[in-house]
């Protein structure tokens, strides 16, 4: 049902954990199944370069994986680079989801980028393309997460 690389990366997640003070958090959930991912950038304020990324997520092994790949894939990119990643890609990267899983990716790309979103707020930027994301949990609001 999984591919290699997804088994992989949910049996070996890579950059789980938090970033103390990071530059942007960004949580995200998932109405249905009640999975709920954050996401954590630490990013360089002159480069826009993501330094670090890491990941905590309360879901399924595929949102594990997906998380997991996620944060490998907007390591060391600029923030605009990583505005293009898109669930799609993530899936390429992870050889496939099963159709049945494919929501779960989209937890990768809206975590980002309500991280991104976070970064921008704090730091008083727009971001091309950068829409509010609509999921975004703030830190001890997760009881919300039921409503989405
Ligand atoms: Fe909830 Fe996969 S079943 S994210």
């Amino acid at each position: 049902m999984y591919s290699e690389k997804v088994m992989d990366h949910f049996q070996h997640p890579r950059n789980v954990g938090e970033i103390e003070n990071a530059s942007g958090v960004g949580t995200v959930g998932n109405a249905k199944c009640g999975d709920i991912m954050r996401i954590f950038l630490d990013i360089d304020d002159e480069t826009h370069i993501i330094r670090d990324c890491k990941f905590k997520t309360f879901g399924c092994g595929a949102a594990v994986a997906t998380s997991s790949m996620a944060t490998e894939m907007v390591k060391g990119k600029t923030i605009e680079e990583a505005m293009k990643l898109t669930n799609k890609a993530v899936m390429e990267a992870l050889d496939g989801l099963p159709p049945v899983k494919v929501h779960c990716s989209l937890l990768a790309e809206e975590a980002v980028h309500a991280a991104l979103w976070d970064y921008a707020q704090k730091h008083h930027i727009e971001i091309e393309g950068l829409k509010k994301p609509k999921s975004d949990i703030h830190e001890g609001e997760e009881d919300e997460a039921e409503e989405y």
